[in-house]
This record gives C-alpha cells, structure tokens and sequence, in this order.
C-alpha cells in the first residue's frame, strides 16, 4: 500500500490539507505542545514588531505531521503579514522564485516546505534574497553579460525540512533561528484531539481519547484524521459519540494496533527479525526486502519506531528492540537477547 494512504501516514492525503485548516489553530496561545520552540518565537515576534523588522529567517526541522506550517502560519498571523506557502520541489526554476520573491510585501512570510529538495540554481538565488533582500539578475550573453541588482521587500524566510542534514551548509547558516519539532506526548495529543473534536461538534470521553492518542505515533495530523475516522464510525455504527467500545472496533477495522503500529510498520519489524535475526542491518537491505524507498522508511517509518523504541540505529545499523518481539509475539532466544543486552549498553 502506498504509504500515503494509511491512516496514520504523518503526510496530509490529497485534499486533506484544506480540511486541515479547519482544525488549525491560527494564534500561538492556541497551539499546543512544542513549548521550547513556541516559548522563544514568542519573544523573536514581539522583539521584532516592536522594532517593525521582519522576523529574522527561521528553519523548522523534525519529523512530517508535528505541525510545521501551521506554526508558520500562525507566525504570519501573530507578526500581521500576510504568508506565501511553496515547496523545495515546486520551485523549478531560479525566475520561479524571483517570481514569487519580487511579489512579496514588506515583512511578508515566505515559506518553503522541504527546503531541502530545492536546486542549485534556485538556492544560489536564495542567499542574496535572504542576506541582502535583493536578487542579482544577469543580464546579456557572453562577454557582454552584466549583473544588476535588484531590491527586494525585507521578508521572513521559513524553511521546513524533514532532514536538516540534506542542507547545504551555506543554506543553513543564513537561518537566525532553527527549531527542532519533536513528537508529541499522549498528553499532548489528547488535548489537540479534545479541541478538535469540539471544533468537529462531536463528543469523545477521556478513555477514547486517551486509546486513539496512543495510536498517533506522536503526530497531530494523525491523531486528528483517527478521530475523524472514528467520528465516522460512531455516526454509521455507534451512538454519534464517540466511546471505547466504537474507538477499538474502528482501532481494529482500520488496521491500526493498539501502539498505532500499521501492516507496514510490522512488516519491517518482522522482516529484520526474520530475515536478519533481529539485525543489525543496514537500512538499504531493509528498504529492499519490502520494496519501498530507503528515504521513505527513514522518514517516515523510522521516527516512530525509534521514538517508541520498537527499533534501535546502530554504527552498525538497524536492530529490533526486545519490545518490537514481545509486540509481535514472537519469541526472543537467548542468542537474541544477548546481543540486544550488548546493543543496550
Ligand atoms: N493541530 C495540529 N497541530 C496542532 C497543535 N500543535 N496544537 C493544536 N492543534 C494542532
């Protein structure tokens, strides 16, 4: 299955995000969890509208689903400008992004999703529009080229990516502020699931809400479409509200285990302890023997299962944790157990 079309895929199905706007929150005192990175963009946004600057450029990176663009979208609101949003892999050309640049207002948001899937020649345009907030234009062929120089509005870059390690160093060292995002506690998704689910006008009692932020994987996007889903079957087959009973019947038809774990998700765990003892093994092999891409599985998969801790990364490379056989019910040998001790330590 592709792995857009799970139900706890971290990224937005087709058409999803306009139903997402929906359940964004648009102000910080709204937003909840990733309280390190909102409690220090606070104070950049007050600072810098008490001085009428643009917020200095800022890099959102971590895991797809924890709430990156609605944050930038939420920054927008809070500095009173208006937010241009695109993607690394939208910007084709380096006149694309002159383009949208040259149609910024002063103090404007500028954001760039996947950042770092854009090309050379679109991200050399880039550095002067970041540093200098002008576009160098070459005009004229061979020896009779010239440069000139074009101003621009001051605006606010933000860039999300989900690996800030595929980005080219002089990229990152123009960000003023970088802000990791990290997944969310259960405690954190329940309050997100309980504010959407009075926003959606359904009712859901704790012990719902507790089983389905358990299934979230940390991911907000997640957690909202379960409860969508869960909606819908409490309104087809249950009361309209929503409680245990109707929660784990459509825990259940969903496909989805009680740790949020999907097929696939189970099926790389099996596939290393099957097919590699346990492992370690490199993540090439794995991507291999259950055909998806390697930078699928380390994006998207991976988080979870390590942050779960389903899933070790070694020097060495990918080892199942003692958790990931007790889930699946298989047994541990002590061969097995061993190395897991020796990985531990
Ligand atoms: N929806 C998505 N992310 C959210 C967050 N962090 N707080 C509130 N609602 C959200």
């Amino acid at each position: 299955m592709d792995y857009e079309e799970r139900i706890t895929a971290a990224e937005p199905a087709q058409g999803e995000e306009r139903a997402e706007t929906t359940l964004r929150p648009q102000t910080l005192r709204d937003y909840i969890g990733q309280k390190k990175v909102t409690e220090n963009l606070k104070i950049f946004i007050e600072a810098a509208k008490m001085r009428g600057e643009p917020l200095d450029h800022v890099l959102f990176y971590g895991p797809p689903g924890l709430g990156k663009t609605t944050l930038a979208g939420i920054i927008a609101n809070e500095m009173g400008v208006d937010i241009r949003i695109t993607s690394g892999p939208a910007i084709e050309r380096a006149g694309d992004l002159a383009a949208i640049l040259t149609n910024l207002d002063e103090n404007d948001v500028l954001f760039i999703d996947e950042i770092h899937r854009l090309n050379r020649a679109v991200e050399e345009v880039l550095y002067s529009a970041m540093e200098d907030f002008a576009l160098d234009i070459i005009i004229g062929k061979g020896p009779s080229a010239r440069s000139i120089r074009l101003d621009i509005s001051r605006f606010t870059l933000i860039g999300a990516t989900t690996r800030a390690g595929s980005l080219s160093a002089p990229l990152r060292d123009r960000f003023g502020v970088s802000c990791k995002f990290e997944m969310y506690t259960p405690g954190e998704l329940k309050s997100i699931m309980r504010r959407s689910a009075e926003i959606l006008g359904v009712t859901a009692d704790e012990a719902s809400l507790e089983e389905m932020a358990k299934c979230s994987r940390g991911t907000p996007r997640v957690a909202n479409r379960l409860l969508k889903r869960v909606r819908d079957f409490s309104q087809v087959k249950g009361s309209g509200a929503i409680d245990p009973d109707i929660t784990k019947k459509a825990m259940e038809a969903l496909g989805v285990d009680p740790m949020g774990l999907e097929s696939l998700d189970r099926e790389i765990l099996r596939t290393i302890i099957e097919r590699f003892n346990g492992g370690p093994v490199g993540i090439d092999t794995i991507a291999a023997s259950i055909g998806e891409e390697r930078v699928t599985i380390e994006d998207v998969y991976e988080p979870y299962l390590i942050q779960a801790g389903f899933l070790h990364r070694t020097q060495k490379g990918r080892v199942v944790s003692e958790m990931a056989y007790r889930h699946l019910g298989i047994a541990c040998d002590e061969d097995q157990q061993m190395k897991l001790d020796i990985e531990d330590k």
